[in-house]
Parts: structure tokens; C-alpha cells; sequence
């Protein structure tokens, strides 16, 4: 299997997660509560050990092998899409790369569970924000860009307008679901009010010894 069908198929297994993964926070529009529930139904699937190993070995494969791929194609890249879709896949690596680093070591070393008030605590801790807001708008808007990329690759005996459309609406759609789901972290949908201990996770940045 080369690096390139390597990169293909772990993504496959990433976008079924992310599917599930993005529905859940957009059903945070209907109140925590309905959020929590959600997850803790889909977590008895992709808790289940073997599953979780097999995400997390993806996420993995995904981050080098597409690292490998912007940093190997450098010199041949043509055209809007080509870097279009080096960027986002750049974008999406660092995410997940802080961002399941972040989720792991929250679970096994803070002893938190990591739902919802999780990602929302860096929204309700000035001056947090201003890393939260752009992390999580451009990752989702990174994901729906990549995913339209490889759809204008397949797409090669189509017109240039469809295949052009095969990149903007998942972008527009992307656009939409980021700012639906930053809004409702932020509190700003339906009421958040984020437990203490979340809260710590940031407040202790600026704790010092007397
Ligand atoms: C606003 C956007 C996002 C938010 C708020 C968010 C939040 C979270 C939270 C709270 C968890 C922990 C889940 C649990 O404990 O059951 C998690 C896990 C994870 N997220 Fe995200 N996420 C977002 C976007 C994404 C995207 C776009 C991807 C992939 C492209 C992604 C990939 C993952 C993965 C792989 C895990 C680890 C799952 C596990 O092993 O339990 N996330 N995320």
C-alpha cells in the first residue's frame, strides 16, 4: 500500500468519527444537556477499546503520512486547490495533533471528563478566546475544505463549474457549521455555564507560587 492510499483509507475511518463527532456538538444547539446525552450513547461505541485504538492508530497515520505528503509535493504543486488542500490538510494535522494530545492527557493525568465543558472552558477564561475561537473555527472549516479538495481530484471527467462547486459549497457549509458550533462554546446559542474544575485547567496558568 503506498503513503497516498495509506492517507485515503485511515481518512475514511477519521470522517466517520468527525461525522459523529460534529453532529454531537451541533446538538449542543439544544442545550448541554441534549449534548452529554448524545455522547454518552455514541462513547459506548468509540470508547470501546479496540475501536478507540483503531481511531487513535488513524489519527496517527493521518498526521504523518499528510505532513509527509505537503512537505513531498512541495516543489510540484499547481494551482489553488493543490495548496488549497495542502493547507487545510497542514491545518488539520496541527489540530489534531494538539487537539487529541489535549483530550488524552485531560482523560489520564486531570481525571476530567471530556464533554462538553471540556472545549468550552478556554471560551469562558479571558484571554483564552482568542486562541479558542480561531483553533476550533478553522479546524471544522479545514475539515469540509479538505474533504471538497479530494472531491475535485475525483471528479475529473466533470465540468470545470461542477468541480469548482465540488470545493465551494462543502467550504460554505463548513463556514456555517464552524461559526454554529464556536457560537454555542461560546455561550452565546443557549446558555453555558462551565464547571469550576474546567475552568481551573486555565485560571492556574496565571496561579503563581507566593
Ligand atoms: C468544534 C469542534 C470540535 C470540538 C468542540 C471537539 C471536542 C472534542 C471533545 C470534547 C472530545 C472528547 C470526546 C469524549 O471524551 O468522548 C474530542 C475528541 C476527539 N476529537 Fe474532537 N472536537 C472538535 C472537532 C474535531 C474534528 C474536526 C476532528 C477530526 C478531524 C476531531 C477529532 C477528535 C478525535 C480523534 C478525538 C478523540 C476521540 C477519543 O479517542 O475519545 N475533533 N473532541
Amino acid at each position: 500500500m503506498n503513503l497516498r492510499t495509506l492517507h485515503k483509507t485511515s481518512a475514511i475511518v477519521i470522517a466517520a468519527f468527525a461525522c459523529v463527532h460534529l453532529v454531537n456538538h451541533l446538538v449542543s444547539l439544544a442545550g448541554v444537556p441534549a449534548h452529554i446525552a448524545f455522547m454518552e450513547s455514541a462513547r459506548v461505541i468509540y470508547r470501546q477499546p479496540a475501536i478507540e485504538a483503531v481511531l487513535l492508530l488513524c489519527v496517527t497515520i493521518q498526521i504523518g503520512s499528510g505532513l509527509w505528503l505537503v512537505v513531498r509535493g512541495w516543489r510540484q504543486r499547481r494551482g489553488a486547490v493543490a495548496w488549497l488542500q495542502a493547507l487545510s490538510g497542514a491545518v488539520l494535522a496541527g489540530f489534531l495533533l494538539i487537539h487529541v494530545g489535549a483530550v488524552l492527557y485531560a482523560r489520564a493525568v486531570l481525571d476530567l471528563d471530556t464533554n462538553f465543558y471540556f472545549s468550552a472552558a478556554g471560551f469562558h477564561v479571558p484571554p483564552f478566546p482568542f486562541f479558542f475561537v480561531p483553533y476550533y473555527f478553522f479546524a471544522v472549516l479545514a475539515l469540509f475544505t479538505h474533504i471538497g479538495c479530494a472531491v475535485y481530484w475525483q471528479l475529473r471527467a466533470a465540468s470545470p463549474r461542477v468541480r469548482r462547486l465540488a470545493v465551494a459549497l462543502p467550504m460554505l457549509v463548513g463556514t456555517v457549521v464552524s461559526s454554529l458550533l464556536v457560537l454555542s462554546l461560546a455561550g452565546k446559542i443557549q446558555p453555558v455555564e462551565v464547571p469550576a474544575k474546567y475552568k481551573a485547567t486555565y485560571t492556574s496558568f496565571f496561579t503563581f507560587p507566593p
